[in-house]
Order: C-alpha cells, then sequence, then structure tokens
C-alpha cells in the first residue's frame, strides 16, 4: 500500500516536473547574419536612440563607460546578483546575430533568442507595452552601435532559483501579456504620457513596491512608493509627500532640469533617469509624462493647500535660533544653514529649500541621508550646482541627530525610527552613491 502511494508521488512530481518544463518551452529563433549597420535608414536609427533613452538602456547595460551597452552591470536583487546581457551587435557575445523577431520577443514576452526565459530585473513587463513601431528603431539602434566582445557573466543567484524554467511560473502569476491601450477619454497627451511612463520609462518599476517575488504590486499599492537600491521613491499617487501638490508644470520642470524652486532637486537614480534617460526626449514629451503623472497624483484637487504650505515652509526657513542648546540645530548651523537659507515669500532654485522637501516628509529617510553622507555631483540634480558630501565630517550619531531634527523642525512628520543604524547601512559602499538602478 505504501509503496503504491510512494509510486503515485513519484509520478506525480515527474509529472509536475514534466509539466512545468512543457509550460517554460520557448522555441529558439534561429540565428542570422550579423544585419549590416548601413541597411538601417539613419533617422530610424536615431528616433531609437531617443526611445533609448526614454528607456533607460544604457544605464543598466554598460558596466565601463567606454563600452556602452556591452552589459555586464550588476544589478542586487533580493535573490542574489544579476548581470545585464550585452546588447551590442557583437555576433558571439552580444545580440549580433538577433533577428528583429527575437529582439521583439525578448522586449515583450522575457525570452531570450535561444528560448530561455529573462529574468524580470529586465522591465520586460513594461517594454511588453511598446508598440511595433519603437521596437523596430530601437533594434535599428541597437544593431548599429559598436560592436563589443563581453561574455555577460553568469546570474550569481543560488539554485534552484536560478533555474530560468521557473521564471515560467513566475510569469504565470505576474506577467500579464497585453499591449497599450490608450484611454481615448483624457486627450492624446495623457495617452502618450500614459504610454511612456507605462512602458519604455517604466516609472512604477521604483515608484511601486514589490512582492516578495519582486513583482509590483498592484491595486491601491501601485506607484505607492518603494525604496529601490537605498533610495526613497516617493509615491507617485494623493499619497505623495511633498508639502505642496505637484502640478503638472512643476512635474515638467522636474523631469526637464532636474529640479525645481518649489520641490527640491532628483538626487540618486531619479537624476540619472532625468540627464541620461528623459534628456532624450522632446519637450513634448516630457509635457505628456507631466499631464499623466500629475493626473495619477490627483489632480488639481490637491493643490487648494499649496500657497499655506508655501507660506508655512518659509517661516521656517533660515537660521536656527536656538542653535546654542539644541545639537541638532547647532550642527544644522554649522554645516548646512550657509546654502540652504532662504527668506522672504519664494525660497531660490539654487539654495533647495529643505522643508519644501520630500526627502524630509517621505515615510523612509534613505535619500535625506544619501544626500548628506555622499553629497550631489554637479551633473546631478540641477546641473552645474554640487553639493558636499559628509561622510568624513560627521558621524552616524550627528547625521541621525540633524535628520531627527529636520524632520522635527521643518515638517509635521512623526519621528523616523532607527536612524543611527540606517546611516551606518547606507554609509557602506553597497549602499553608496552609486545610484544606479
Ligand atoms: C532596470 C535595468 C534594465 C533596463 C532599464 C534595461 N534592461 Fe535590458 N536587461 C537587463 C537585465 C538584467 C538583463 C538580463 C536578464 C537575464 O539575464 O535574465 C537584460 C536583458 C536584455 C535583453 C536580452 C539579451 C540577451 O542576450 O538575452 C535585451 C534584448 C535587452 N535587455 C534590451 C534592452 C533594451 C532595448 C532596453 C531599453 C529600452 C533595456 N534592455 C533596458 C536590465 C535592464
Ligand atoms: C530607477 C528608479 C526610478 C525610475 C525608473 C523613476 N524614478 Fe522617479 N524617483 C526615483 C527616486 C529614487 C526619487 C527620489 C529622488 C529625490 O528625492 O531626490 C524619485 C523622485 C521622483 C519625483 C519627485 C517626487 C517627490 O515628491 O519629490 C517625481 C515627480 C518622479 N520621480 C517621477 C518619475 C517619473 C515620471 C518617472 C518615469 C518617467 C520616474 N520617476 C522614474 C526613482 C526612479
Ligand atoms: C556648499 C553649499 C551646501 C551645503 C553646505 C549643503 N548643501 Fe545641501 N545642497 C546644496 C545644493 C546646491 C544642492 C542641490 C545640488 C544639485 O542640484 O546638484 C543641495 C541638495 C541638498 C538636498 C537634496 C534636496 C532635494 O531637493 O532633494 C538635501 C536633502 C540637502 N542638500 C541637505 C543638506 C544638509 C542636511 C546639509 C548639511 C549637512 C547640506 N545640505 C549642506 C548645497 C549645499
Amino acid at each position: 500500500m505504501i509503496k503504491r502511494l510512494l509510486l503515485g508521488f513519484v509520478a506525480l512530481l515527474v509529472l509536475a516536473v514534466i509539466g512545468l518544463f512543457a509550460l517554460a518551452w520557448r522555441r529558439t529563433i534561429d540565428p542570422i547574419a550579423p544585419p549590416q549597420a548601413n541597411s538601417f535608414a539613419t533617422d530610424l536609427v536615431s528616433r531609437g536612440e531617443m526611445l533609448a533613452g526614454a528607456g533607460y538602456c544604457a544605464s543598466c547595460h554598460t558596466a565601463r563607460a567606454d563600452q556602452p551597452y556591452a552589459g555586464g552591470y550588476a544589478m542586487a536583487t533580493p535573490f542574489g546578483t544579476l548581470y545585464s546581457s550585452n546588447i551590442t551587435p557583437d555576433p558571439d557575445t552580444g545580440i549580433g546575430r538577433w533577428s528583429e523577431a527575437a529582439f521583439v520577443r525578448a522586449m515583450r514576452k522575457g525570452v531570450a533568442r535561444d528560448g530561455s526565459h529573462l529574468f524580470p530585473a529586465f522591465p520586460y513587463q513594461h517594454f511588453n507595452l511598446v508598440t511595433d513601431e519603437d521596437l523596430h528603431a530601437l533594434y535599428a539602434f541597437l544593431m548599429t552601435r559598436a560592436p563589443v566582445k563581453a561574455a555577460t557573466p553568469a546570474p550569481d543567484i543560488p539554485f534552484p532559483l536560478n533555474v530560468r524554467a521557473l521564471q515560467a511560473g513566475w510569469k504565470l502569476l505576474f506577467f500579464r501579456d497585453r499591449a497599450f491601450a490608450p484611454d481615448g477619454s483624457k486627450g492624446a497627451e495623457w495617452d502618450r504620457g500614459a504610454y511612456l511612463a507605462e512602458g519604455l520609462s517604466h516609472c512604477s518599476a521604483c515608484h511601486s513596491p514589490r512582492n516578495q517575488l519582486g513583482a509590483e504590486k498592484m491595486g491601491d499599492q501601485r506607484y505607492a512608493g518603494a525604496v529601490v537600491d537605498h533610495w526613497y521613491a516617493p509615491a507617485l499617487t494623493a499619497a505623495n509627500p511633498a508639502p505642496l501638490a505637484w502640478t503638472t508644470a512643476e512635474i515638467e520642470t522636474y523631469l526637464r532640469q532636474g529640479g525645481t524652486a518649489l520641490h527640491g532637486v532628483a538626487a540618486g537614480s531619479m537624476s540619472q533617469v532625468i540627464h541620461q534617460g528623459l534628456s532624450r526626449l522632446p519637450d513634448s514629451d516630457i509635457h505628456a509624462i507631466a499631464v499623466y503623472v500629475a493626473d495619477r497624483m490627483g489632480g488639481d484637487a490637491k493643490r487648494t493647500g499649496n500657497d499655506a504650505a508655501l507660506a508655512q515652509a518659509m517661516t521656517r526657513a533660515g537660521v536656527p535660533v536656538n542653535a546654542d542648546i539644541d545639537p541638532g540645530a547647532h550642527l544644522y548651523a554649522a554645516a548646512c544653514a550657509s546654502c540652504h537659507y532662504n527668506r522672504g515669500p519664494m525660497p531660490a532654485a539654487v539654495r533647495p529649500e529643505l522643508g519644501l522637501n520630500s526627502a524630509l516628509t517621505s515615510p523612509d529617510p534613505s535619500t535625506l541621508i544619501q544626500v548628506i553622507l555622499h553629497g550631489m555631483g554637479t551633473d546631478e540634480g540641477l546641473p552645474g550646482l554640487a553639493m558636499p558630501a559628509y561622510a568624513h565630517a560627521l558621524n552616524d550619531q550627528e547625521i541621525a541627530q540633524l535628520a531627527a531634527w529636520l524632520r522635527r523642525t521643518q515638517t509635521d512628520e512623526p519621528p523616523w525610527t532607527d536612524l543611527p543604524s540606517k546611516v551606518s547601512a547606507l554609509r557602506t559602499p553597497d549602499g553608496g552613491a552609486s545610484g544606479q538602478h
């Protein structure tokens, strides 16, 4: 009896494994002779370049600045480290032998030319929405890059999570294969913005929290804000923590210039998104994204309190009066106030007003701590402006004190917890200023 049960169990297991591999199986798409670079029209290639900017392909696919798109860029996931692929047209280590059909399948379904499943760290769940026409231009752009011979390192992910066939199960649970459908009722700009933001520019990949299997949460958790690579990407919903509700015009300025007087500057990965990616898009597309995002954030209704919020922030601005007795105030007066001091009804963009900044009002202090520890370069945030790094000048306790003081005096939010340990975690190189995806 037991023997028979056992046999039945083994048979079921075998069936399950066969079933999984049947589910996971995808055909190999035949290799082609690498297409000649001059077989692609130049205007198609330049459109592809713009779209590659919108999808930040270079940020994830470049490990060495002198070898763009050659892959090998390490991405830390909760399951281990994954390396981006070489997507130059090198025939042996890149995608030189990939037909356009193979490229389109990878972008839309996360399946490589050889039929193996790709990991969702490659945002194919978003690229799935990209039109044939745009994929055609992206293919032309990639196939005309300089080929680089560079083998992609194997993922450093423990067995069995590294079994690519298992990704078929992940896809079954979390991947919805769908084409982009314009809403139609909100106007052409909104639709264009939605197409870019949800597709190539995959804004929700950073701004939405993820579940334990690494999939973006849906429903009211979509765009609800998340820690991503040690930075905090604030909610892009009505729950956005900025003291002044974002308008279309403010979002547009932020996405185009890297900062605004009323909201502060874009640091960390958002700075890269803006300066290495979205900068390729024309103004009309940035405007379209802003229209879409402003609507997601609750539209005009939220903005009635903006004047009062600005007035309040400006009364709190300036040099603290009790710097001799409060250690946080003392640190601020000594290290920060000379540059972040503002007076009058309006702050200056070159002196980001901390009381108007999501870095202070967010539920998570990572962005504030990162900026204090590692500073900001002239190519980040508002180009030309820089902020010094305080990793050497201030110890963990001091940075924690300063962050707590800013939170207490410049916002109405509850105190952050565990600040000293968060500062020390972000001080390590891994939590450092790399700021990439
Ligand atoms: C957030 C990081 C990220 C971004 C942005 C990104 N990729 Fe990738 N991509 C990856 C990773 C990681 C892999 C490897 C996945 C794996 O090994 O399963 C990959 C794999 C690929 C592959 C499959 C290559 C192969 O040899 O299997 C193609 C094609 C590709 N990416 C194209 C693009 C294009 C085009 C863009 C821009 C529109 C882009 N990627 C943007 C991370 C990214
Ligand atoms: C690679 C991750 C990443 C991607 C992709 C990304 N963001 Fe961000 N975003 C961030 C981070 C991190 C911040 C916080 C930056 C800071 O406060 O300096 C941020 C901040 C913002 C802010 C400011 C919010 C506030 O309240 O201060 C806006 C607006 C924004 N992002 C819009 C977008 C849009 C629109 C897209 C898509 C076109 C996008 N983001 C894509 C990581 C990302
Ligand atoms: C020498 C002038 C200077 C000093 C001193 C300085 N900052 Fe800054 N800070 C800046 C500038 C300029 C920027 C914007 C940088 C950019 O856009 O690249 C900035 C950006 C920031 C940001 C990001 C704001 C945002 O909008 O997201 C924060 C947070 C910040 N500073 C906090 C501090 C704190 C806290 C101190 C004291 C420890 C400090 N700064 C000291 C000049 C300074």
